[in-house]
């Protein structure tokens, strides 16, 4: 049976497990990426780790989500990332460089190749037939260190391209459709890959605007072919060497196909608040907006930035409205300035912003009360602009800029004949805003940066044979991760500073926990069915680790928040009897004389409550891969130990 494209980037890295839909595999990583919100602790993770240099091929810290710095506290984050990446043999991509998808693509992504990167739209790396996903910091981190990453086997998701764009018409559009016709989850569990005639005619920076917004299609990633267009994009950017070529085999089996005519698209609309509300331009134009941001991970290529520079050419943006245009990349932005275009932008009035994500993440240009925004980029959530009551439409870079001009919605359809923009043959490659890491032999004298912002993250050992500590903190059912970790703005900047968001743990259950954990040193939390459910934020297990918690006995877990303790090193247990549950109370002695060897051995783990003089059983949700972590003391340790027996 012959393979799809991702079959074969999987087969060709598969460390364990086979390629049976849903079962878990280990895939060879060989590059990585992280932007800034995220690199903190991705860094901090790999430095507990206790490895000299990366083991995958390539590694880049991009800085590019929190570059407005209001206090200390971003710049520090921001030179604690250069030097650690000096330090351990990792490129770093300076503020205003772009935005990672967009630079990655540009300079550093290889079809066939296995990308993981900590955030959710790295798989914009499929415009150029890699496989590209979003992982947590963790992951990442594990694999600079040389470890697998794992995931369940997607199914395959075939989208037959067939036609030709009409003008006007672009790759915005095709993926608001494909969104339209299977909504924020038909992704979810799969790969979606793109083929049929309609492949060749769209360039890898259109490609990869459709595999970027395949995050909101919940897929585990979207990839298109490498071919002819994809090797005369690497080669204009001095690249020929990177490319091969990749396609599905004639005989390649897909789960699910669906049949997108490109002919028969029209400019498309994802209305408030859901990346799969769309609706044609044509039945909202005239609706009036107050602003128009252009840019993001999705829309801000060099093709992208010279439509929006001949719509704009020689006119002014309309008076009721605010045009915000963030080029994605220094390559980009120099092209413009160099061309001239950007002076067409700066001449109709647009505020030009720094090659970075600004807008998309909140960082400015919010929107007024109840505004209506038209952006480019990706995502239309309540909220995410900042204005709450802020109403966002998701448009190609062609149907903003043609509404910026008119003031309401307008179809540049009707716009009459479009200026033919072709990719230039070169572009303009000047990397020095990316430093390469200094030699394994300077590294040794490279000196990591630490503001007071940037706290290690927290050691764990091996799982010793017994615990003995107190239960802790005692809760009920449908604790959240956010009961365990608050968010909020408050304590965001402290992302990389685990010490002080220790202070606001379980604080919204119990606002004495941080003080008690404090003062015991170890302890053991009792909590009802469903603990842990809600987001996946990995500081809901990392925090409690930090402050002693050395196992969480409970009724029922949510799935990724145990999955995230066995990581951190935190023994999951669940009652055997839910009645044991009832008599049991905070502060009572637990301990678990032969916790390592139960565990070992497969066996229930024994419980006894020496306050109260009884004894119990409890289970190990654990895979075996997942309970050698514990064994080892976490995902890290794991994956250090495994390391250093190579
Ligand atoms: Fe940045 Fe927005 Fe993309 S935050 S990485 S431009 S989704």
């Amino acid at each position: 049976m012959g393979l799809t494209i991702a079959q074969k980037i999987i087969k060709s890295h598969l460390v364990s497990g086979n390629m049976t839909v849903s079962s878990d595999i280990g895939l060879h990583i060989d590059q990585t990426l992280t932007q800034d919100a995220t690199g903190t602790m991705a860094y901090l993770e790999f430095e507990a780790m206790g490895i000299d240099r990366v083991k995958t091929e390539k590694s880049v810290a991009y800085i590019d989500h929190n570059t407005l710095q209001t206090g200390f506290e971003n710049a520090d984050d921001h030179r604690f990332i250069q030097t650690t990446a000096q330090k351990h043999g990792i490129w770093f991509s300076r503020p205003g460089n772009g935005i990672c998808h967009q630079v990655h693509l540009e300079r550093f992504g290889v079809p066939g190749k296995t990308l993981i990167g900590s955030d959710s739209h790295t798989p914009t790396g499929g415009g150029i037939g890699m496989l590209a996903i979003g992982a947590g910091g963790l992951d990442v981190a594990v694999a600079m260190g040389g470890g697998a990453y794992h995931i369940n086997m997607p199914k395959m998701l075939r989208v037959n391209l067939t036609g030709k764009l009409p003008a006007w018409v672009s790759a915005k559009d095709i993926i608001l459709k494909v969104l339209q016709v299977l909504t924020v989850k038909g992704g979810v569990g799969k790969i979606v890959e793109y083929a049929g005639e309609g492949v060749s005619t769209l360039t890898v920076p259109e490609r990869a605007t459709i595999t970027n917004m395949g995050a909101e299609l919940g897929a585990t990633t979207s990839i298109f072919p490498s071919d002819e267009v994809t090797r005369e994009f690497l080669a204009a950017q001095g690249r020929d060497a990177d490319w091969k070529p990749l396609a599905s085999d004639p005989d390649a089996v897909y789960d699910e196909e669906i049949t997108i005519d490109l002919s028969s698209l029209e400019p498309m609309a994802a209305c408030p608040h859901s990346p799969d509300n769309v609706r044609t331009v044509r039945e909202l134009a005239g609706m009036k907006i107050d602003q128009v941001c252009i840019g993001s991970c999705t829309n801000s290529s060099y093709l992208d930035m010279m439509r929006v520079a001949s719509i704009l050419k020689g006119k002014t943006v309309a008076n009721n409205v605010s045009l915000a245009i963030a080029p994605g990349s220094k390559q980009v932005y120099n092209m413009l300035a160099k061309n001239g275009a950007l002076g067409d932008i700066i001449g109709a009035g647009a505020r030009v912003l720094e090659c970075a994500c600004g807008p998309c993440i909140g960082m400015g240009q919010s929107p007024n009360s109840a505004g209506i925004s038209l952006r480019t980029f990706n995502r239309n959530f309540e909220g995410r602009s900042g204005t709450k009551d802020g109403q966002i439409y998701l448009v190609s870079p062609e149907t903003a800029a043609a509404s910026a001009l008119a003031g309401v919605m307008t179809d540049p359809r009707t716009l009459g004949a479009e200026n033919a923009i072709a990719l230039p043959k070169t572009f303009l490659i000047n990397d020095n805003m990316v430093i390469a890491p200094a030699s394994p032999e300077e590294a040794k004298n490279v000196e990591v940066l630490r503001g007071p912002n940037i706290k290690p993250f927290p050691s764990t050992t091996a799982l010793a044979p017994s615990i003995e500590a107190k239960a802790l903190l005692k809760v009920g059912d449908n604790i959240t991760t956010d009961h365990i970790m608050p968010a909020g703005a408050k304590i965001l900047p402290y992302r990389s500073n685990i010490p002080r968001l220790s202070d606001f743990c379980f604080t919204v259950c119990d606002p004495d926990f941080p003080e008690r954990a404090r003062k015991y040193k170890k302890g053991i939390i009792v909590g009802g069915h469903n603990y842990g459910q809600g987001s996946s934020r990995e500081h809901a297990a990392l925090v409690p680790l930090y402050l002693g918690i050395k196992a969480v006995l409970v009724k029922s877990f949510a799935r990724i928040h145990c999955a995230n303790l066995v990581n951190a090193g935190i023994v999951p247990l669940v009652f055997q009897n839910q009645n044991d549950y009832d008599q049991i109370d905070q502060m009572d002695e637990l301990s678990l004389p032969n916790i390592r060897a139960e565990l070992e051995s497969g066996l229930p783990v024994t419980v006894k409550n020496e306050t109260k003089g009884f004894a119990f059983h409890a289970d190990s949700p654990l895979t075996d891969r997942q309970r050698k972590m514990i064994l080892a003391g976490g995902l890290l340790n794991y994956t250090k130990a495994k390391h250093h027996s190579v």
